[in-house]
């Protein structure tokens, strides 16, 4: 589904990703973890040229992605969920979700508000507070859900389980899984948290410096203790 060749990222002269190599399987749901600064981010907004100069080749079910507009890269189907999660705070939840609804590609499939809320129950007490009424878990999960409005292929998560406390983060990974299943979603979740990543993924790629330092299922990646100790330790 999503394959991406000899990347490289920059911001002005600085540069953050040096030739990453990454696929991501239609259906899978990829992990991508590595410390702060590691250019997890970096990697997800270059998916969509959404703020770094990019090199290298993307391509997204076959097709080129360099050269397409980030508007024409979300009407082929690829979303992100930012890390800061941009919630409307003097909207409701419901208008929050609606106006996702609206902001989407004219020309993809799209989601109720309803049928939204199906998926992540835990939205249907939330859906008429207002955006800053809500804790740091409940946003996560409307900003999750809001980037499901436009029925994405493929829905990029960046950190959404930051701030969150384990049994909130628990949650939130159980609706991803559930919402994985009910629409044959393919997900890549950007993570610091090994705890979370697991729970919704089945494949991991470390990132290091800007470099992959490893790629391969969960199995491989318990089979190394080292790869945590080097690249996550704090
Ligand atoms: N807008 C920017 N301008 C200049 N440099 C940036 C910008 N955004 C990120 N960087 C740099 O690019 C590198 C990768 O950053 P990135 O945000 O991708 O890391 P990350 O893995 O997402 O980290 P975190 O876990 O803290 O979110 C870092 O060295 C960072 O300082
Ligand atoms: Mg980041």
């Amino acid at each position: 589904m999503l394959e991406i060749r000899g990347l490289q990222a920059s911001y002005g002269d600085s540069q953050a990703l040096f030739g990453i190599d990454l696929r991501v399987p239609a259906g899978a749901g990829v992990a991508l973890l590595g410390r702060n600064g590691a250019g997890k981010s970096t990697l997800m907004k270059s998916v969509l040229d959404a703020g770094p100069r990019t090199q290298g080749e993307l391509r997204f079910n076959g097709v080129a992605l360099q050269g397409q507009s980030t508007e024409a890269r979300a009407r082929m189907g690829l979303a992100l969920v930012p890390e800061d999660r941009r919630l409307f705070a003097t909207l409701t939840v419901r208008q929050n979700l609606e106006l996702a609804w609206y902001a989407a590609p004219r020309d993809r499939p799209r989601m109720t508000v309803d049928t939204v809320v199906k998926l992540f129950p835990l939205l249907a007490p939330l859906l008429e507070r207002l955006g800053d009424q809500l804790s740091g878990g409940q946003q996560q999960l409307v900003a999750v859900a809001r980037g499901l409005m436009a029925s994405p292929a493929l829905l990029m998560l960046d950190e959404p389980a930051e701030g969150l406390a384990p049994k909130v983060a628990n949650d939130l990974a159980r609706e991803v899984r559930a919402a994985r299943t009910a629409l044959g979603l393919t997900v890549l979740v950007a993570e610091q948290s090994i705890a979370y990543a697991r729970q919704c993924t089945e494949y991991v790629y470390l990132l290091d410096s800007g470099q992959i330092v490893f790629a391969g299922d969960w199995a491989a990646f318990d089979a190394d203790p080292q790869l945590k100790m080097r690249y996550l330790a704090v």
